[in-house]
């Protein structure tokens, strides 16, 4: 459903959930109207950090209004929602970002994959598919998890770690080869573009449909900066170029699409 506005959100509650990741929950009229997978631009209220900072959807309650977002605390901008209250104001660009093809999927065997924090976006996912065939594979550096219990009531969860505290040693892919007898028809991602490189490839060489969210430094969030530029496999049929857009064509794309 389209939705784009500058929304006067209200800060519900928020709370750090593991070491620098926070959880917050807002009250914000694009929560009614929001794909698993899109993103919103949060601005920040100091006058050195002008532009919005973008943040996926983790999940939405849409009868309530209200969505998630989850974040890891990276520089000032985040540095600042770190501190917002109940009952603050913070200003909204949603929603921005096209989101994962969900009614396309169903009745499939599908594979969700998040990596550190391209983790929250594949919640509202897996929720968006619940009762469907769904296994989420979750990857972390140690054993600091967050999400992987809000997981568990809407799909299988296995867990990843690159230091073998928990779970399978590894990364995500290192875990769905050891789930012996998983056959996805298709994987979902999001998560750092090595790990996304990875998917690409190991989707390909095992005939494997894959969509994958990327990540880009945004400045507008709605297509006219060209900041957030990516190389396509494909010439656009207008501008003749194999660029597109992660803010508005993405940030989900068939992974085949894209040059990465
Ligand atoms: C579509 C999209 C969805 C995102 N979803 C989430 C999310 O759900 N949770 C989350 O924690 N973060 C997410 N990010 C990354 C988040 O936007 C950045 O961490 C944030 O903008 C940093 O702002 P800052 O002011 O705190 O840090 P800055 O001071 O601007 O930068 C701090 C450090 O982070 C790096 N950085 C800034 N922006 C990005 C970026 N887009 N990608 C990679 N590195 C960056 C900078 O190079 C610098 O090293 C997302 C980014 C995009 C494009
Ligand atoms: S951020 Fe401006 S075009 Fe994408």
């Amino acid at each position: 459903m389209f939705y784009r506005n500058i929304d006067e959100g209200k800060v519900i509650s928020q709370e750090e959930i593991s070491s620098g990741i926070f959880s917050l929950w807002i009250k914000n009229e694009g929560a009614k109207h929001a794909n698993a997978g899109q993103f919103v631009g949060v601005y920040p209220n100091s006058k050195d950090t002008l532009l919005m900072r973008p943040i996926s959807i983790c999940e939405t309650d849409a009868s309530e209004g209200k969505m998630r977002l989850v974040y890891r605390v990276a520089g000032k901008g985040t540095k600042e929602f770190s501190g917002l209250k109940e009952n603050d104001s913070v200003k909204l660009l949603a929603n921005l970002g096209n989101g994962f093809p969900v009614d396309e999927v169903k009745g499939k065997c599908i594979v969700l994959m998040g990596g550190g924090i391209g983790i929250p976006p594949m919640l509202g996912v897996a929720k968006a598919l619940k009762g469907e065939d769904v296994h989420a594979f979750i990857g972390y550096r140690n054993k600091d998890l967050f999400l992987s219990d809000d997981f568990l009531p809407n799909c299988k969860v296995y867990i990843a770690t690159e230091d073998g505290s928990v779970g399978v040693k590894g990364n995500v892919i290192d875990a769905l080869k050891a789930s012996t007898g998983l056959k996805p028809d298709v994987i979902m991602a999001c998560g750092p573009m090595p790990m996304l490189r990875a998917i690409k490839q190991y989707a390909a060489e095992n005939g494997i449909k894959a969509y994958i969210s990327l990540e880009e430094r945004m400045a507008c969030g709605i297509g006219a900066c060209l900041g957030c530029v990516c190389r396509t496999v494909k010439k656009d049929e207008h501008s003749h170029v194999n660029n597109t857009r992660i803010c508005t064509e993405g940030p989900v794309f068939d992974a085949e699409e894209v040059d990465i």
